[in-house]
């Protein structure tokens, strides 16, 4: 397979235009100021570290007030309609900005922008939109903000492209604790419901070099908590040059000294095997949690959706992988009212989850998106009878989820202390092995540390509980 990186002399570029953009802001009154908004999964919210990265190199400050903003970006997401409606709406309100400074640069990214649809939607009716990117075209930001200052004129840059891999862009984190560390990008599953796939471009994997050097790096600098991004991670490997798998990427990090754990996602379960199970238990710092998303639990949805595995496929793999971790945190997605989906079929759903007991479920009613297959296929429940069917479904998990955490109470577990809160009683939140969120009375002093706490309370999202003084 075709493996397009970013020669160095292109980043190498950017990086000049940079430095041309920090001299050329340095002339005003004061230091630029940039605000970045996120919007989508955990992959948008890795990209924006690295806009806001060259936005610092470029000698910008951050603000959270659009209207102090010089820069602004909103980072999109397609994933469902309500996302790209929440969007709309914000670029909608920063007309007001333009109107107040005409200077403010205006970009929008991110896999709604990718979208042509959206793109001339913008280009007609949202004009005060200076600079349209998608996430093929992140790596070149800076050339692209230089040409909307030379030019002052809107730029778009939202080709059709496999997309490519840019080592060596600079990144700004937003906390000394946890990290995200993307290792593929793009998607080549095309679940017939899906837009990523469209958006993203096809899958590529950095180079494990890189990959392990970022990683290094991060704990020694102190990091407690790396998660590794892709929207698949479980295809890693398959296009390099020296082929490997995500299962040898994980035992590579685990040779790291340090303290610290590494959880990722997404794992899809077509391809997540007895292999990688078995390294999850083996690695003494690969998190014992795995996000397995089965969407739905009636084997006909599935191979509409075209997920590659059956009901029972799923449960064997579940099976296995408590057999080897009996401990291990599960979560999963789950999509409701998938076209032609029947109620009793629905219902698989909620009998699947019965039978799995997961901790925890992001669940979602099917959005059509323009473009997918499953967009033009006949959908004849309601709304209503698809809200009928998720609010049993949620019922159903929290449920679960309550008796679950329910059975921690009493339990010591170890976190990882991530910040303070507001609360009085619970004046800390922490994370354990498993991801589960842990609010805890102790000292302050205590975040960015592994603590042992016993677990005093619990509800359906969250456990409580008492730092052990040792
Ligand atoms: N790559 C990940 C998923 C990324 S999208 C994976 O395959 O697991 C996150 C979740 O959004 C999906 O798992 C799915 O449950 C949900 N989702 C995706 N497209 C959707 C749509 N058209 N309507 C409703 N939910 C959707
Ligand atoms: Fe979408 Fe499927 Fe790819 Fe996940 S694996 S991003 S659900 S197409
Ligand atoms: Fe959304 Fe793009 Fe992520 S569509 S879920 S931001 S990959």
């Amino acid at each position: 397979m075709e493996r397009s990186v970013i020669p160095a002399a292109e980043i190498q570029r950017q990086r000049e235009t940079m430095r041309r953009l920090a001299a050329r802001f340095s002339g005003g009154e004061r230091a630029p100021l940039a605000m970045v908004e996120t919007y989508g999964c955990q992959q948008n919210v890795a990209d924006s570290q690295r806009i806001m990265g060259m936005l610092a190199e470029m000698g910008c400050g951050f603000t959270q007030d659009p209207f102090m903003a010089d820069i602004i970006v909103i980072n999109t997401c397609a994933i469902r309609e309500n996302a790209e409606k929440k969007v709309f709406g914000v670029i909608g309100q920063l007309v007001h900005v333009k109107e107040r400074d005409p200077n403010a640069v205006i970009c929008l990214c991110g896999c709604m922008a990718q979208q042509e649809t959206v793109a001339e939607k913008v280009r007609v009716s949202y004009r005060h939109v200076d600079l349209v990117f998608g996430p093929q075209a992140l790596w070149k930001f800076p050339e692209l903000l230089w040409d909307v200052l030379e030019k002052r004129g809107r730029v778009f840059s939202i080709e059709k492209e496999r997309g490519s891999i840019a080592e060596g862009l600079p990144v700004v984190r937003e906390s000394g604790v946890k990290a995200w560390v993307s290792i593929m990008y793009g998607c080549n599953n095309f679940c017939s419901y899906c837009i990523v796939p469209y958006v993203r471009g096809r899958e590529r994997s950095r180079d494990p070099a890189f990959i392990l050097e970022e990683v290094r790096q991060l704990v020694e600098s102190g990091y407690k908590e790396i998660t590794l991004l892709g929207q698949n991670v479980n295809s890693y490997g398959k296009d390099l040059d020296k082929p490997m798998d995500f299962s040898a990427l994980l035992s590579e990090i685990d040779k790291i000294p340090g303290e610290y754990l590494v959880r990722f996602m997404t794992s899809h379960p077509k391809d997540a095997g007895e292999k990688l199970f078995d390294t999850m238990a083996r690695c003494t710092h690969v998190a014992k949690q795995l996000h397995l998303p089965v969407q739905s639990g009636n084997s006909r949805i599935l191979r509409a959706m075209n997920r590659g595995y059956t009901r029972e496929q799923y449960l064997d793999k579940v099976r296995y992988a408590r057999s080897v971790m009996p401990d291990l945190v599960l979560t999963s997605d789950i999509i409701i009212g998938f076209p032609g989906e029947t109620e009793a079929e629905a219902m698989d759903t909620v009998s699947l989850i019965e039978e799995v007991r997961y901790d925890a479920l992001f669940t979602f009613i099917y959005s059509p998106r323009p473009g997918t297959p499953a967009a033009s296929m006949p959908d004849p429940a309601s709304r209503k009878e698809k809200q009928v069917w998720f609010d049993r479904l949620l019922d159903a998990q929290n449920r679960i989820s309550a008796e679950l955490h329910r059975m921690y109470t009493g339990k010591t577990v170890r976190v990882l202390v991530d910040a303070v809160t507001e609360d009085p009683k619970w004046p800390l939140s922490s994370r354990t092995h498993g991801g589960r969120l842990v609010h805890l009375s102790g000292p302050s002093s205590l975040v960015g540390q592994y603590a042992d706490v016993r677990i005093v309370d619990s509800n359906t999202w969250a456990l409580f509980g008492e730092a052990v003084q040792l």
